[in-house]
């Protein structure tokens, strides 16, 4: 089998390091603070949280505001958590507040609880009856851990609904909130800018790369014997990005594994990988301005886009920061292409 794993959240043989994060969010939630954990996509928030919350006997309710539609889907999502967490005589007694009467039925083929709402006017209501609920099912001795993903959306979803749900969490106790998000500005415009209604609402913790010796003892350790030298090659190419050093891994195992190559493994890994995305990457270059070709074309050459001669820093800037926001440009110490096989396909395809 395979030993290297992507696209999912990593658990308990494929997961590494992330010991000191594993330790700082376990304390912090035996205490009244929250949480705020930012990484770029796929570096492992999901992982890092399910595996402190796998250690734990209290229960977790799970949000991930890229689906959440409307304030009414928030609420409605929320109450949804509940049922399934809590008996339902017990949640039933705790709603007699509802001053918008929820219909519940249950789900036939899954047996899953439903809530759905008669229409109204009025969506605050409903958000301010859930999240009073939610205070009166949790307990002190098994206090509820409520995960929200993608949270900088909550700025997308309905004007003033920040504020609404900051102002409604301040009433609530014996419970704590992990905020994950993965556009790192958003995030720190919601945390840290004074005037926002979550300005330092939690504890922010920013997850890196996983450190070079730890990922490269991990990757050597299931190549087969003697690939240390592969193994680093591997993690040049991807600079320790979690979910590319998998991937790329897991392509240089079954080339090494099936076809008993050993030559140039990780070049032909790369290879065969751009190759498949070829047809992404040329719909995902066609569709970007000139500005923004150029920037790459700098970050592919390992260049700061700002020494470009043919454009001018401001326009460089402009241009980084719009795809640092589309997730395409990442910055740890300097900024760098998200994704190194299409940074490998702009050294194919452009630079000649
Ligand atoms: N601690 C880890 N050890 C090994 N691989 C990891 C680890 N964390 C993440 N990965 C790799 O990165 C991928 C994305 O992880 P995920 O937790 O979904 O990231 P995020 O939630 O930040 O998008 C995983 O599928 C896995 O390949
Ligand atoms: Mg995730």
């Amino acid at each position: 089998m395979n030993p290297f794993r992507f696209g999912t959240i990593v658990e308990g043989q494929f997961f590494t390091d992330r010991v000191a994060e594993t330790a700082q969010l376990t304390q912090k939630l035996d205490s009244e603070n929250h949480i705020v954990l930012i990484s770029p996509r796929r570096f492992g928030k999901s992982s890092l949280v399910q595996r402190v919350l796998s250690q734990t006997e209290r229960p977790v309710l799970q949000l991930d505001l890229q689906y959440v539609l409307s304030v009414d889907d928030f609420a409605s999502q929320l109450l949804r958590g509940i049922f399934k967490l809590y008996p339902l005589e017990k949640v039933r007694h705790a709603m007699t507040h509802f001053r918008i009467a929820p219909i519940l039925s249950t789900n036939i083929v899954t047996g899953a609880m439903e809530v759905s709402f008669q229409p109204t006017t009025d969506v605050g209501v409903l958000l301010e009856d859930a999240m009073a609920l939610v205070d009166k099912v949790t307990q002190p001795d098994k206090r509820l851990i409520i995960v929200i993903d993608e949270f900088q959306e909550v700025v997308k979803i309905k004007k003033g609904f920040d504020k609404q749900l900051r102002s409604l969490m301040q009433h609530q106790k014996n419970l704590n909130y992990i905020l994950l998000g993965s556009q790192e500005s958003m995030m720190e415009a919601i945390f840290e800018k004074k005037k926002s209604p979550f300005y330092h609402f939690g504890q922010m913790i920013r997850l890196p790369k996983i450190p070079y010796e730890d990922f490269l003892l991990y990757v050597t350790e299931r190549l087969p014997e003697g690939s240390q030298k592969i193994a680093d090659d591997i993690l040049k190419f991807t600079t320790c990005h979690p979910y590319y050093t998998q991937q790329l891994s897991s392509q240089v195992w079954e080339m090494m594994e099936y076809q008993g190559i050993r030559e140039d493994v990780v070049s032909r890994a790369t290879m065969a990988l751009v190759a498949m995305h070829d047809l992404d990457y040329e719909r995902l270059w066609q569709n970007l301005n000139r500005t923004d070709r150029f920037t790459l074309r700098q970050l592919a050459l390992d260049k700061q886009p700002m020494q470009n001669r043919n454009q001018a820093p401001s326009t460089s800037y402009s241009s980084l920061l719009r795809m640092i926001k589309a997730g395409m440009v990442v910055r740890s110490d300097h900024y760098e292409i998200e994704d190194p096989f299409f940074r490998q396909w702009i050294k194919q395809n452009i630079i000649q």
